[in-house]
C-alpha cells in the first residue's frame, strides 16, 4: 500500500509526482521521496523525508533539484522503521540506479547476503534496496567485454528471474535518461498517456483530469516507457502489444468542499450514492448476467454463494449472507480472504464466488480470487473502482457508485456495498421465480427509503453527539460491541471504525456470547455498545444482554428501533431508528454509527481521514 508516481515528458517532473503523490496518499504516508535525473551532468539527484508529503516539499533541497524524468513514492512501512534512510527512491552503490517500490522483496535478505559479499553496501533495512543492487551488478556485467551486447529488456529479464515475491517498481537509469523503466508482478501500475509526456503510478488516481487515455501493465510484464512511446515485455523478454483504454476519472470529486475531513463528507454523501448504485443497477437489469460473466441458467440453478474480502468489505459481506439466505433460499459462506487462501479449496458446482473490495486492489482479496480463477470456479467482484485490478482479474463484476473514498475508514463504500448486496439478492430471487418484479421495485425503495432513514438518523443526533457524547465517550480506552444476526456483523464493523479512526480498544461479540466469558470484562470503565434488531425474538434476546450488562454495574449504549421503549429505558444512552423493511435495519442505523465513532476520533483530534499505521489500500499481503 505504497504509492509509487513517476513522469517523463515535455515538462519537468517534480510538479506532476508530488501532486500525484498528494493524490494518492491515502495509500500509506510514514516517509516519501522524490528523485530525478538532472538537466545539468545527467546525474540522478533526490530527497527523502520522514512524514507525510509536506515534510518533503518544504525541504530546501527540492527547491533545487529537478528534471523531465523523475520518480516519487509514499511509503507504508513493510520492512524497516518509517526513516529518512528507509524512505524511497533507493539506489544502488554508484546511485546510477534509482528504485521506487510497492510490494515485497520476499528473497530480499538471500539476495543482500550473496551482493554484500560482492562488495555492495547497503544504507537501508528495506526490502526494495536490493532491487537497485542486483540491476547494478547486472549493468556492470552487461558492460564488460562478452556482455556488452545484452540489451536493457535482457537485463530486466535477468534482474526479475531473480525476484520472489510481489512488486511494482519504476527504475530510473543513469545510462538511459529517455526512458523510466516499470516492472509489475502483482500491485498495480498503469501510464496516463500524455502528449510527449506520460504519466505513470500505482492508481490512475494520480493523473485523472490530464489524459484520458490509460494503459494498465498487465500481470508479469515490464515496461520501457519514453514520453512518446511504451515498449512492453513479458518476464521472458518477448515483446507484448500495449492496449490502452479510456480514463473518465474525474478529480473533481476528491475535495473536502465544506466538510472537515473527508470522512464526514463521505458520510454525508451516502444517501446520494447508494440511490446512484441502485439506479446503476437497475439500468442493467436484463444484462446483469453478462457483466457478472455468468448466465441466467447458471443463476437458475446457482445453490451457493461464497464471499470472499478483508476488513469492512468482510462484514457487508456477513452482513449480505442473511440477504441471499432469507431472499434467495441460498446457502451462503464467507470468508476471510486472508484466511482462505490456506484452506483446502472444494471446486463444487452451482456455486459463484463473489469477492467484494472497494479499492479493487486488495492483495489478500485478489489473492484469494486467483485461487479460485484457477480452478476454473465462477468469479464476481464487487468493487467501487473500475479500472481496478480485481475487475480485470475476476470473471465478472458489479461496481457500487461511491465515488472516490478517500477516508482510509470506510463508510459510503460499506453502505452502498450492502445496497447493491441486497439488489443483488433480489434480482437473483427475481431470475429464480422466487419473487415477482413488483418484489424487484419493492427492494429498490426500501433501499432507497433506508438511505434517507441513514441521513435523518444522522441529523437527528448529530448535534448532541457533537456536544456532549462524544466528549464523554473519547474518555473511555476500551469498549465492547454487541449484536445478534445480522447485528452482530454490523457490530463488528462499528468496533472497526472505532479502533481504526479513535485507537480506542473496542472488542466485538456476538451478544449470546457474552455469558461465555466476556462478562467477566463488563464493568463502569468499559461502555458496552449494543445494536438492536428489528426481529422481535432477537431484539427480546438483545435486551436479556443489556440486563446482564447492566446487572453487573456494566453501561449501555444502544442503538434501537422506533417501539423498542424496554432497551431505551434500560441503557444509559440510546438512539432512536425508525423502522425499515426488515432486512435493512442496519443499513439505516449505518449513518449514526458512523457518526458517532467519527465525532469520537474528532473529540480526540486524530487525523482521522489519514489513521496511524494504516492505509486506504493494502495492497501487500
Ligand atoms: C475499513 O475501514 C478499512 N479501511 C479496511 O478494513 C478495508 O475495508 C479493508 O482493507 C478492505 O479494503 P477493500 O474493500 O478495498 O478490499
Amino acid at each position: 500500500m505504497c504509492s509509487v508516481v513517476g513522469y517523463i515528458g515535455k515538462n519537468k517532473s517534480k510538479a506532476f509526482v508530488l501532486e500525484g503523490l498528494s493524490r494518492l496518499e491515502y495509500r500509506g504516508y510514514d516517509s516519501v521521496g522524490f528523485a530525478c535525473l538532472s538537466q545539468e551532468n545527467n546525474t540522478i539527484v533526490s530527497a527523502k523525508a520522514v512524514g507525510g508529503l509536506d515534510n518533503l516539499t518544504h525541504m530546501f533541497t527540492m527547491a533545487h533539484i529537478d528534471g523531465f524524468l523523475g520518480i516519487g513514492h509514499s511509503r507504508w512501512a513493510t520492512h524497516g522503521q518509517p526513516s529518512e534512510s528507509n524512505a524511497h527512491p533507493h539506489f544502488d552503490c554508484q546511485k546510477t540506479v534509482a528504485i521506487v517500490h510497492n510490494g515485497i522483496i520476499e528473497n530480499y535478505l538471500s539476495l543482500k547476503k550473496d551482493l554484500e559479499l560482492l562488495g555492495h553496501v547497503f544504507y537501508s533495512d528495506t526490502d526494495t534496496e536490493v532491487i537497485a543492487h542486483v540491476f547494478e551488478a547486472l549493468l556492470v556485467a552487461t558492460s564488460d567485454m562478452e556482455n556488452k551486447h545484452k540489451t536493457l529488456a535482457q537485463v530486466v529479464v535477468s534482474l526479475v528471474s531473480r525476484l520472489t515475491g510481489a512488486y511494482a517498481f519504476m527504475a530510473l537509469v543513469q545510462g538511459y535518461p529517455d526512458t523510466l523503466i516499470l516492472v509489475r508482478q502483482r500491485p498495480p501500475l498503469c501510464v496516463g498517456i500524455g502528449d510527449n509526456e506520460m504519466f505513470v503510478a500505482s492508481d490512475a488516481f494520480a493523473f485523472a483530469g490530464k489524459t484520458d487515455k490509460v494503459f494498465f501493465l498487465p500481470e508479469e510484464s515490464f515496461a520501457f516507457v519514453k514520453k512518446n512511446e511504451i515498449q512492453l515485455y513479458d518476464f521472458a523478454g518477448n515483446a507484448l502489444p500495449v492496449h490502452m483504454q479510456a480514463l473518465d476519472l474525474s478529480w473533481q470529486d476528491s475535495q473536502k468542499n465544506e466538510h472537515e475531513h473527508f470522512m464526514l463528507k463521505e458520510i454525508y454523501e451516502q444517501k446520494a450514492v447508494i440511490h446512484k448504485t441502485i439506479d446503476s443497477l437497475q439500468a442493467l437489469h436484463d444484462t446483469i448476467w453478462d457483466y457478472m460473466g455468468i448466465t441466467a441458467q447458471q443463476i437458475r440453478t446457482l445453490d451457493h454463494i461464497s464471499f470472499i474480502g478483508c476488513g469492512t468489505s468482510w462484514h457487508a459481506a456477513r452482513l449480505a449472507q442473511f440477504f441471499f439466505e432469507q431472499v434467495c433460499k441460498m446457502n451462503s459462506s464467507v470468508h476471510l480472504a486472508s484466511e482462505f487462501r490456506y484452506m483446502t479449496f472444494f471446486p463444487t458446482q452451482h456455486k459463484i464466488h463473489l469477492a467484494i473490495s472497494q479499492s479493487g486492489e486488495t492483495a489478500d482479496t485478489l489473492e484469494a480470487l486467483r485461487v479460485i480463477n484457477a480452478h476454473t470456479m465462477p468469479t464476481v467482484a464487487l468493487t467501487n473502482v473500475a479500472s481496478s485490478t480485481i475487475v480485470r482479474e475476476a470473471g465478472g463484476f458489479l461496481l457500487t457508485q461511491a465515488g472516490r473514498e478517500i477516508a482510509v475508514a470506510s463508510t459510503k463504500a460499506f453502505s452502498t456495498q450492502l445496497a447493491a448486496l441486497y439488489w443483488l439478492a433480489h434480482r437473483i430471487a427475481l431470475e429464480k421465480g422466487l419473487i415477482a418484479q413488483a418484489d424487484m421495485v419493492q427492494a429498490c425503495a426500501d433501499v432507497i427509503y433506508a438511505a434517507q432513514v441513514l441521513e435523518a438518523s444522522i441529523e437527528k443526533y448529530k448535534h448532541e453527539i457533537s456536544a456532549y457524547h462524544a466528549r464523554k465517550y473519547a474518555t473511555y480506552s476500551k469498549a465492547i460491541f454487541l449484536g445478534r444476526n445480522s447485528s452482530y456483523p454490523f457490530a463488528m464493523e462499528a468496533a472497526l471504525k472505532l479502533k481504526e479512526i479513535a485507537y480506542i480498544f473496542a472488542q466485538c461479540y456476538p451478544a449470546g456470547e457474552l455469558k461465555h466469558g466476556p462478562l467477566a470484562l463488563i464493568d463502569e470503565h468499559t461502555p458496552v455498545f449494543i445494536f438492536s434488531h428489528q426481529d422481535s425474538l432477537i431484539y427480546h434476546k438483545l435486551l436479556s444482554n443489556a440486563q446482564e450488562v447492566k446487572a453487573r454495574n456494566g453501561h449501555v449504549v444502544a442503538f434501537v428501533f422506533e417501539g423498542q421503549d424496554e432497551m431505551c429505558a434500560l441503557a444509559d444512552l440510546y438512539f432512536v431508528v425508525p423502522n425499515v423493511a426488515p432486512l435493512l435495519g442496519q443499513l439505516a442505523m449505518t449513518g449514526l454509527m458512523q457518526f458517532f465513532m467519527y465525532a469520537i476520533a474528532k473529540e480526540l483530534g486524530c487525523p482521522i481521514d489519514k489513521p496511524r499505521n494504516l492505509a486506504k489500500s493494502v495492497t501487500v499481503e
